[in-house]
């Protein structure tokens, strides 16, 4: 038996989960006229409904007192007090000290604080100077691209936040030239990532910011390499490295050994995971793009949600809520994906972020004890931006047989002052017609009546409607706020962030290491040496290396092409 399922409140909610499977969320709510103000709540400027998922008053009170078994209250404490909770990395988990405006907060005796707020002030500085044409580059020129080479969570937070976060309607970023600071990022190791960003910027008016908590990651590093070659090609100048490339990191060695001068590193600390890394100097590629200002009330908005998450009673606790149905519906009902679709083009690569913080997160098997978990943990999380997600995917969702549930994230109000404000109304009614689509469905009457009422004659009719019916019963949560603003947004991540620790300890699994992925990268580098040699590759099982073969095949093929050319 696994550690959750072993847990007193398991079999009950299992019982209570059996009762509901034949209920409707439609005749939840009608049963009930108190039940969107009863299933809903708000938290730091946001507002979550969940009152369209297929549970009631016994299963949430199944689910809080899971909770309370599982000592939720004593882990979140735990987590932000700086206890060493990722113990197989032997690490504590601090992001929260990143967003926070205490003085004080110790791991292992030694106060994170002074250091936390003297790297802001050092951003701030510097980001002050880029952006307002101080800082210049080997040839006198002030800065008007900037490049941030990183992946995984040294890039997917920083870009969801600066794409987000950006104004175009706004000229406080313009440099003195009166053109505004671009900011790009690359992350793939294949060469046409950097190729394309670099295709048209100016090497003399470029400043790369090489993001890296480990500073070994192959990708970054190989990005980043080629990255100096060009801009030595490109200006000519061999020793103009310190005007045109700063780090994030942790490893202070590996950056030196890079050839970036220590004054121009921004550092972190081990406590701090990749996928949780934005807070920290791994954000100074948002403040570039946004503004320290816009930055530090980002930390804000994050901050004000740590407190709710702090202080609120479980049952009032947005995150804890969040995370209690999505155990309900992964665990209880079975479904093995929630589809995150933000109404919002600001928030395209919310989707992408969230699935590293959420599946690197808890993409686990085994338990902090190392046993099997024997419940099914993290779901697949995917999605898009709506409306477009209404005319690729949502066909599935609707009449597919494949379960899915749903969050959804909408602003209120659009972008203060856009001239294109008349599309708001619209797309609002589109968010709320797919959440109320995916849980009332139609029926086969349904259909039938209406097409009828279209002028068909019953037979047909009835026919064709047994190709528009909509199962419906699909749950989904909705989560608004009056407008997306660095505040909102740092509310909105914190809140997914503490959801996914939630789910975590309910699972009873390690939500920051990563240890999955480390296999994949020993193989790569001996199949790059494999790749790269003559000699017979290492022992690979007889697919790979036919692989190999044909890759090598490849080359010399090429290589003849341009002998013979
Ligand atoms: O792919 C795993 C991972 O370690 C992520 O957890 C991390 O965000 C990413 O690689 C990048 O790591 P780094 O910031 O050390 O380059």
């Amino acid at each position: 038996m696994s550690i959750v399922s072993s847990l007193k409140g398991w079999p009950s909610l299992e019982a209570i989960a059996s009762d509901l499977n034949s209920v409707s969320i439609a005749a939840l709510l009608e049963q009930d006229s108190q039940r969107f103000s009863r299933y809903s709540l708000e938290a730091a400027g946001l507002f979550l409904d969940y009152s369209k998922n297929r549970l009631d008053d016994r299963a949430m009170a199944g689910l809080l007192a899971l909770a309370e078994e599982r000592r939720l209250a004593d882990r979140i404490q735990a987590m932000v007090s700086g206890e060493r909770i990722n113990l197989s990395e032997g690490r504590a988990v601090l992001h929260t000290a990143l967003r926070s405006q205490a003085d004080e907060l110790n791991v292992d005796g030694a106060n994170v604080m002074p250091a936390v707020h003297h790297v802001l002030a050092r951003m701030k500085q510097f980001v002050r100077r880029v952006r307002c044409g101080d800082w210049l580059g080997v040839t006198g020129k002030p800065i008007t691209d900037v490049v941030n080479i990183g992946i995984g969570g040294s890039d997917l937070g920083p870009k969801m936040v600066a794409e987000a976060l950006f104004d175009p309607l706004s000229d406080a970023r313009a440099n003195p030239q009166g053109s505004p600071l671009r900011v790009h990022f690359v992350s793939n190791l294949d060469g046409e990532h950097l190729l394309q960003t670099l295709a048209g910027l100016s090497a003399e008016t470029t400043l790369f910011v090489v993001t890296s908590k480990t500073f070994t990651t192959m990708e970054t590093l190989t990005n980043a390499r080629s990255a100096r070659r060009w801009f030595t090609e490109q200006t000519g100048i061999e020793d103009g490295v310190d005007k045109h490339f700063v780090a994030v990191s942790c490893n202070a060695e590996a950056v030196a050994e890079f050839g970036i001068a220590e004054q121009n590193r921004f550092e972190f600390w081990d406590w701090v995971g990749g996928r949780y890394s934005l807070w920290s100097a791994v954000g100074l590629s948002i403040a570039l793009a946004c503004g320290m200002e816009n930055f530090e009330e980002l930390l804000g908005g994050a901050e004000q949600m740590d407190k709710h998450f702090c202080t609120a009673p479980l049952a009032d606790n947005m995150p804890v809520i969040l995370a209690l149905v999505g155990i309900w519906n992964r665990n209880l009902l079975a479904i093995p994906s929630v589809m995150v679709t933000p109404y919002d083009q600001r928030l395209a690569s919310f989707p992408a972020y969230l699935q590293q913080c959420d599946m690197e997160s808890n993409g686990k098997s085994v338990t902090v004890q190392g046993e099997p978990v024997a419940v099914k943990t993290a779901p697949v999380i995917w999605g898009a931006p709506g409306t477009n997600g209404q005319h690729a995917y949502m066909q599935l969702l609707h009449q597919g047989n494949e379960p899915v549930a749903t969050d959804f994230i909408l602003a209120l109000k659009p972008r203060q002052n856009t001239p294109f404000a008349e599309h708001h109304l619209p797309l609002v009614a589109n968010c709320f017609a797919q959440a109320e689509a995916l849980m009332r469905g139609r029926s086969r009457d349904e259909a039938a009546a209406a097409l009828v009422a279209a002028g068909r004659n019953q037979a047909d009719a009835r026919a064709l409607a047994a190709h528009q019916v909509l199962p419906g019963n699909h749950p989904s949560n909705m989560v608004l706020m009056d407008r997306l603003t660095p505040a909102t947004l740092g509310a909105l991540i914190a809140l997914y962030e503490h959801k996914i620790f939630v789910q975590g300890v309910i699972w009873g699994i390690n939500s920051f290491d990563q240890w999955g992925v480390e296999l994949g990268k020993q193989l790569a580098k001996t199949l790059v040496d494999d790749l790269d040699s003559q000699q017979s590759p290492s022992p690979h099982d007889s697919s790979t290396r036919g692989l190999v073969e044909r890759f090598r095949a490849a080359q010399a093929c090429e290589s003849g092409e341009s002998a013979s050319e």
